[in-house]
């Protein structure tokens, strides 16, 4: 048996199978808008474990399975043998041999490697502790379809260096763009954590508007991520500079867009009027997940498919 290929992680794609994953989203979503059935999962299975809270996630791929013909299973870890302290190898045995891909939404990423080192399918990121690959496609994607090609372009990452962060960071270093970031002091970059190979594709900045500045996309996230909610208050004081409003975005581009990937907290990492106003394309971005995640499974599943 040959081994699965996984995404468990930005880097673990080429820029080449991000231009056909890229292509291939915006095929199935303009099929999918024009009410055009395409089933080339029938009878196929995607295996859904969570054990953080998700909506888009996993309203994304139960929705996406649904459309490309197959069907997929929730599993959480309140009521299933995962919370009940089951090896993760064990698991990852079982449910890989019932299942044809499988997406995990975890803690450490190490969790999931350990997954996927034992699974006979493919295993998806739908979010660990360090990354959330899903959702930098998806923005990626987006980026694409509103403004053209990525590379060479300058993405502003404001607040926490988090799961979302370090996706963005890996995501310039195999398409070729820029990164600018502004953390809280204690809250910076670690490379190794956001698993870079250089640090040629980013740099930080101590201000925030600094890191904003002639941005051609301006980006933040919740100042407390799932997992860290111990650390609520401290944070909510760190950040309290780190919010994208208006002021912000005046010093970006003037055709830069705003970009969350939700759920966002209004008057805390980004200001209402930023988030709901014209620059912002956070609902674009959330519908996104669907088709760009129904391409990731076309792709996992079956390989590369010829356009028809
Ligand atoms: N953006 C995102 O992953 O949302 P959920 O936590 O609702 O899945
Ligand atoms: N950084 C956030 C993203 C939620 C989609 C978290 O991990 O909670």
């Amino acid at each position: 048996m040959t081994a699965p290929r996984h995404f468990l992680q930005f880097k673990d794609f080429s820029r080449t199978e991000f231009e056909y994953l890229f292509a291939r989203s915006a095929s199935i979503k303009q099929r999918f808008k024009a009410y055009q059935k395409y089933w080339p999962l029938e009878d196929r299975t995607l295996v859904m474990i969570f054990e953080k809270a998700s909506t888009r996630t996993r309203l994304s791929f139960e929705a996406g399975m649904h459309q490309l013909g197959g069907s997929a299973i929730y599993l959480n870890t309140r009521d299933s043998q995962l919370g009940r302290g089951e090896p993760v190898e064990d698991a990852a045995e079982v449910i890989s041999r019932m299942s044809d891909a499988v997406m995990i939404r975890t803690y450490e990423q190490e969790i999931i490697e350990r997954f996927a080192s034992h699974s006979r399918v493919p295993v998806i990121n739908g979010l660990t502790n360090e990354y959330h690959p899903c959702q930098i496609m998806a923005d990626i994607f987006t980026f694409i379809e509103q403004r053209g090609p990525i590379q060479g372009k300058t993405v502003a990452w404001i607040g926490d260096s988090n799961n979302m962060c370090n996706t963005w960071l890996q995501a310039a270093e195999v398409l070729d763009f820029n990164v600018h970031v502004s953390t809280p002091p204690g809250y910076e970059v670690e490379a190794e954590r956001a698993g870079l190979y250089g640090t040629d594709h980013f740099e930080q900045f101590v201000d925030p508007m600094d890191a904003a500045r002639d941005a051609d996309l301006v980006t933040t996230d919740v100042w407390t991520s799932m997992g860290f909610e111990a650390e609520n208050e401290a944070r909510m004081k760190a950040f309290a500079d780190w919010q994208v409003d208006a002021d912000m975005m005046r010093v970006a581009k003037p055709e830069a867009v705003f970009m969350h990937c939700l759920p966002a907290h209004r008057g805390e990492e980004v200001a209402a009027e930023v988030i709901d106003g014209s620059q912002s394309v956070v609902w674009d971005e959330a519908e996104n997940r669907l088709h760009t995640q129904k391409a990731l499974l076309e792709f996992l599943v079956l390989g590369k498919v010829k356009e028809s």
